[in-house]
């Protein structure tokens, strides 16, 4: 993303970009690096239909979802072998890290892998040994939410359910993504119920482009525990009544409403008004490495459109561990640390 005009105090900034936060809503793939996306093109000899990193980014102009997931699964066609997972989730780790990430639920989409024959094991094994890899060297604690993409039937769903079921240890839960407007999440109810007696928690995509509708029926027929993006809820008082009343999370995602025109601009971004309407709203970076910035480029960019305070930061940062799968008492220790965290910047 391009410098910010910037009114931040550099104190804010500081309490911003250094304060302990999770990511809830991070794509793996959508992490993958035009650079590194060339680097795994040449080691694995696939031929990709841009001549080089420049001509990649050029096409890095979204009208809509669609329009980016055409690119962002072209872009995921150079991931063959698990040590490829292996990188691409390794190098987001260590983003995060930067970011003051401490803890993140990262989505993965193993039909995007599958299809081309890639089998599911080498998806996870890479994925896995990275999150490993992640707590040993890095210090930072993940989870893999294992995702259905919803412009595949539920017959599909099921049997990427079935494959990855001798992982589930080392799964926390699943979702759903991918196109969203015409394809309403209820297809996917029977899936999300065997996961769910599985012992996997359920979140999913809705009211990103689609309608509050959407919303309503991932809340009653998945029965998921969190909404991904779910924007659109600004328009049903009765949904906002419902998501403030449950508590139940919204995983918002700024800069990626911005570059797929949800929003023509982030002033007009409805994420403080929700928050202030009572709901546990969390900002993510959704496909850093497509819409121009990994969280903390989120939450200045939306700090300077919205001109937040202080209080707003540590309010998101509580709610990011609020929303996420972890244990009560690791979450209570999560918010000790915001609290001592802003204290030791003046707050
Ligand atoms: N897959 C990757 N990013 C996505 C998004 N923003 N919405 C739906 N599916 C996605
Ligand atoms: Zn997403």
């Amino acid at each position: 993303m391009s410098a910010i005009s910037n009114t931040l105090s550099p104190a804010l900034q500081r309490l911003i970009t250094q304060m302990p936060k999770a990511e809830l809503h991070i794509h793996i793939e959508g992490s993958l690096e035009p650079e590194l996306i060339f680097e795994l093109a040449k080691r694995n000899q696939v031929n990709l239909p841009f001549d080089d990193v420049a001509s990649l980014k050029n096409a890095y102009a979204f009208k809509d979802l669609q329009s980016f997931l055409d690119i962002y699964y072209a872009g995921a066609s150079v991931l063959l072998k698990e040590e490829d997972f292996y990188d691409m989730a390794y190098a987001y780790l260590q983003k995060a890290v930067g970011d003051g990430v401490v803890y993140a639920e990262i989505f993965f989409d193993p039909q995007t892998h599958t299809e081309r024959g890639i089998p599911i094991q080498t998806v996870i094994q890479g994925l896995v040994r990275a999150t490993q890899d992640g707590a040993t060297y890095l210090g930072i604690e993940s989870k893999l939410i294992m995702c259905f993409l919803r412009h595949l039937s539920q017959d599909s769903a099921l049997e990427t359910l079935k494959a990855a079921e001798p992982y589930l240890e080392h799964l926390i839960g699943v979702g759903l993504d991918s196109s969203e407007v015409g394809h309403p999440p209820e297809k996917f109810t029977d899936v999300f119920a065997r996961a769910r007696k599985l012992g996997l928690k359920a979140v999913a995509h809705a009211g990103e482009e689609g309608p509050p509708a959407y919303i309503w029926s991932v809340l009653d027929q998945l029965k998921v525990l969190r909404i991904d993006h779910g924007v659109q809820a600004i328009h049903d008082q009765s949904l906002i009544a419902r998501l403030a009343k449950e508590r139940i999370p919204l995983t918002v995602c700024p800069l990626s409403n911005l570059k797929l025109c949800v929003y023509d601009d982030l002033s007009l971004h409805p994420i403080k008004r929700l928050l202030d309407l009572g709901l546990c709203v969390t900002i993510n970076s959704d496909d850093p490495a497509y819409f121009g910035g990994y969280i903390n480029d989120n939450y200045l960019h939306t700090f300077q459109a919205l001109q937040l305070k202080a209080s707003d930061a540590i309010a998101f940062a509580k709610c990011s561990f609020e929303a996420s799968f972890m244990q009560e008492s690791q979450k209570n220790l999560w918010y000790a640390k915001i609290e001592q965290h802003a204290l030791a910047h003046g707050f």
